[in-house]
């Protein structure tokens, strides 16, 4: 599951195929809930190929900056690629860990508390121990800064597991536990210790795939793709699209905004 989370090129189908079916562009819609200022100082762990950096960048003023973090360099490079000239000086991309970000941020000259923000999208389970993230993402607050943590959660991806599950495919266990537990066993009662106050938003996001070539290459680039259940699998799906002519998935997201740290 590691290696596959990390390839950007899998990254960037997984988006291509959810952003041009879903019925809620996932970046409005967190955008349209987290107020940026134009001189806000974010850094941005998992940032993975600028799903969400991008917007930041256009949302900032010249003032603003985004320190954007990934482990994966080439994740870095796409996102660097994709930057209009005139954002270029608000960003800073950074190869690190989650397990431990600290180092390559002073290696890069930041001392904490540097940011108004920390901002995580689908990123946040991949740390070895979240809650100890969690702490240090708090120390490079700035006081009254806040982090902001997006992820899936309960019935995400059901229609998919459901017809994956019939053709034979064992969902990894960290799966499931990210994909359906994470933000309400791990992330909400470490913010509910830590911050005093929690603005929680949620949808249930449809995306309607109207071909079975768009739903596997979807799975194909995901972390539960298995090769040898492909063929069965492919069956189930030629006869759900003869019966429904389209296979709906559905993305339960959860955004989490913490404000007012407790001492
Ligand atoms: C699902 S992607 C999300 C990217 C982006 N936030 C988005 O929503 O489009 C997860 C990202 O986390 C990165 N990642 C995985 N494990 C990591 C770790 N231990 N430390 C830092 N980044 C990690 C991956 O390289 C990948 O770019």
């Amino acid at each position: 599951m590691a290696s596959r989370a990390t390839q950007s090129e899998l990254l960037e189908q997984r988006i291509a195929e959810n952003a041009s079916a879903q019925q809620i562009d996932l970046t409005t819609w967190i955008f349209d809930r987290v107020a940026l200022r134009a001189h806000d100082r974010v850094l941005e762990l998992c940032c993975g190929t600028g799903g969400q950096t991008l917007k930041i960048l256009e949302l900032l003023g010249e003032a603003g900056r985004v320190v954007a973090l990934d482990v994966s360099q080439d994740a870095l490079h796409t996102l660097t690629s994709k930057v209009v000239p005139a954002n270029g000086p608000k960003l800073t991309p950074i190869e690190g860990s989650l397990d431990d970000f600290s180092r390559p941020l002073r290696n890069a000259g930041l001392q904490p508390p540097s940011f108004g923000l920390v901002f995580c999208a689908y990123g946040l389970y991949y740390s070895a121990d979240a809650c100890r993230t969690l702490e240090e993402a708090r120390s490079w607050l700035n006081p009254g800064g806040r982090i902001v943590v997006v992820g899936p959660f309960g019935p995400n991806n059901k229609p998919l597991f459901d017809m994956l599950r019939a053709s034979g495919v064992a969902i990894p266990e960290p799966v499931i536990a990210s994909s359906e537990r994470f933000m309400i066993e791990t992330l909400l009662p470490w913010a509910a210790r830590n911050f005093e106050c929690i603005s929680l938003h949620t949808m249930v996001n449809r995306v309607p795939w109207s071909a079975p070539e768009r739903v596997l290459n979807y799975w194909q680039n995901t972390t539960f793709y298995d090769a040898e259940k492909r063929g069965v699998f492919e069956n189930l799906l030629r006869r759900h699209f003869e019966q429904h002519g389209q296979f709906v998935n559905e993305k339960w997201v959860m955004l989490a905004e913490m404000t007012d740290a407790r001492s």
